[in-house]
């Protein structure tokens, strides 16, 4: 499959996409896009299907309707090894670091692939460990004991050993100290400047309005509201309204 850019289309593009879980129809007709080096917020109340939205990009669940393009190919179905391939970065909830293998092992999960060079490789853990320093001081030590921060850091740090063009980080900051909280601020930037493009889900919405460039809010499955995220700032009414903040 020839993936050559064309500049005009989207990166991500999910449209009218429905989702079940068993018989429980989750998402009604999402619709949403991420442009190349874009990030773009994704922001409701819990349980409205933001999670489910970025399993179906991933090809975790897989739509009863409506279609997911990655570079205007048609992905819908693939299997998420595949999506990864292609350049999606995936970093969920609950991170799936390896919690018995140390970091320098985590890391290397990543870069367990054909076409890499040995070299490229060294490049990528150099960067990682330049990003997040943190990790270098800890590569030898089992992911498990790391804290929650430190965890996220590790998940954000493996996708990375993917060189995605897009990643998708499903509540990033959730539960972590203010401190760990501004280093995943800095590394949504860092990336932002390398020209990766970020889905963002995430219960802080401040951090959210100031780390993307458009917001989609969700709500009961559907995407209700679609916008800068300069309007939001100025605008604390349609936040309340659909978030009750
Ligand atoms: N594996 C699952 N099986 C059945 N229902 C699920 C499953 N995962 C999530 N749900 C339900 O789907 C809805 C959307 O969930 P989710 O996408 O996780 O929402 P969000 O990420 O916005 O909080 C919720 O009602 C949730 O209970
Ligand atoms: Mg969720």
């Amino acid at each position: 499959m020839s993936l050559d850019p064309t500049p005009m289309e989207p990166l991500v593009a999910v449209e009218d996409v429905h989702t079940y879980y068993g018989k429980s129809h989750i998402l009604h007709g999402v619709s949403l896009h991420v442009d190349r080096g874009e990030v773009v917020g994704l922001l409701g109340r819990n349980g409205v299907g933001k999670s489910t939205t970025l399993k179906t990009i991933m090809g975790l669940v897989h739509p009863n309707r409506g279609k997911v393009l990655f570079a205007g190919k048609l992905v819908t179905g693939l299997p998420a090894h595949k999506l990864a391939r292609l350049g999606i970065g995936y970093v969920p909830e609950d991170r799936r670091i390896f919690r018995l293998l140390t970091v320098m092992e985590n890391l290397r999960t990543g870069l367990d692939r054909h076409g890499i060079t040995e070299a490229r490789k060294q490049e990528l853990l150099d960067k990682a460990f330049t990003y997040f320093p943190v990790l270098a001081e800890r590569r030898n030590q089992a992911g498990g004991t790391l804290s929650g921060g430190e965890q996220q850091m590790l998940a954000i740090a493996r996708a990375m050993m993917l060189e995605p063009k897009i990643i998708l980080l499903d509540e990033p900051t959730e539960g972590l100290m203010p401190r760990m909280v501004s280093q995943i601020r800095e590394i949504i930037e860092v990336l932002h400047r390398e020209g990766v493009a970020i889905l963002l889900v995430e219960q802080n919405v401040p951090l959210t309005l100031e780390a993307s460039q458009r917001i989609y809010i969700m709500e009961k499955g559907a995407v209700r509201h679609h916008c800068a995220a300069s309007e939001l700032k100025v605008d604390d009414a349609v936040v309340h309204q659909y978030l009750g903040v």
